[in-house]
């Protein structure tokens, strides 16, 4: 079993090139295909609420919610740098507020690190958590949380006034203390010079190519069927092989055919002692 990732192992990496493949996982089932694959990191993230929840999106997510999925992701994947995601409300009132949540991540959910969305509007935030001992990674580009004052799910940073406040925005989170940055939806170009500007990793979801790259695990597993971000690449179509499953499941239980003598479990006692048994209750 490969030993569980620390920020050294992944400054070193960004460093050698190396690049880090991680995704997002919300139960234990997921977490433990994750970790046996061989996973670098995983993110619980709030995207739980449109992918496990059925919200259409992640602004209900509650605290509650992410720290419940937490535990189940951390009992999957003992041995996997886990990365909690801060909910819409849980940091946006004040710094103490956003340190007491991280600091729940940390005590009840037994993760590495936790997750904000934004850049220069959430430095003190990002000082206040990192200057309370907890590794903090930033998000800019795409931040579903925000995604109302952006016009929606849309990519940024392809026009040269907003990808300079981009590049901004990425010097704050690393000036802020952040350990890493996640970049979402972003041109490529513009991701690639962020990584080569930025000391810290950047890794990307829908930005091309730099220290590493995210997939919603829903996404590439095929399970999340409301739409598909043009970034994702499909490695598996599971909700077409659950649906078919559950068809061919109700089909054998109508005709009969489901269970057979292979799914029972038969009396260990002569017929004769049972006949006598059923008789007491006719
Ligand atoms: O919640 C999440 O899964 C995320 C990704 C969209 C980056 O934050």
């Amino acid at each position: 079993m490969a030993k569980k990732k620390s920020i050294l192992d992944l400054m070193r990496m960004k460093k050698e090139g190396e690049q880090v493949a991680w995704i997002t996982a919300y139960d234990f089932p997921t977490a433990s295909f994750a970790e046996q694959a061989g996973m670098d990191m995983i993110l619980v993230g709030d995207s739980l609420g449109m992918v496990v929840l059925g919200y259409k999106g992640t602004i209900p997510v509650t605290m509650e919610d992410c720290i419940s999925h937490c535990q189940a992701v951390r009992r999957g994947a003992p041995n996997t740098w886990i990365i909690g995601d801060m909910p819409f409300g849980s940091y946006q009132v004040n710094d103490q507020q956003a340190v007491e949540n991280a600091v729940r991540f940390l005590k009840e959910a037994d993760v590495d690190c936790i997750k904000l969305e934004g850049g220069e509007r959430v430095k003190s935030r990002i000082r206040a958590i990192t200057d309370a001992g907890i590794p903090v990674m930033g998000h800019i580009g795409l931040t579903p949380q925000s995604s109302g004052q952006l016009g929606g799910f849309k990519a940024q940073g392809r026009h040269v006034n907003s990808a300079r406040a981009l590049i901004k925005d990425a010097l704050e989170v690393q000036e802020a203390g952040a350990f890493s940055l996640l970049v979402e939806a972003v041109p490529p170009e513009v991701t690639a010079f962020i990584a080569k500007k930025l000391d810290i990793p950047v890794y990307s979801i829908g930005a091309g190519a730099c220290d590493g790259q995210l997939l919603i695990s829903g996404d590439m597993l095929g399970k999340f069927q409301a739409f598909t971000p043009k970034f994702v690449k499909k490695y598996a179509n599971v909700a077409e092989i659950e649906v078919n499953a559950f068809k061919e499941y109700i089909n054998e239980v109508k005709n009969g055919q489901f269970p057979t003598d292979d799914h029972v479990y038969h009396v260990l006692e002569s017929m004769d002692e049972f006949e006598k048994l059923f008789k007491e209750f006719e």
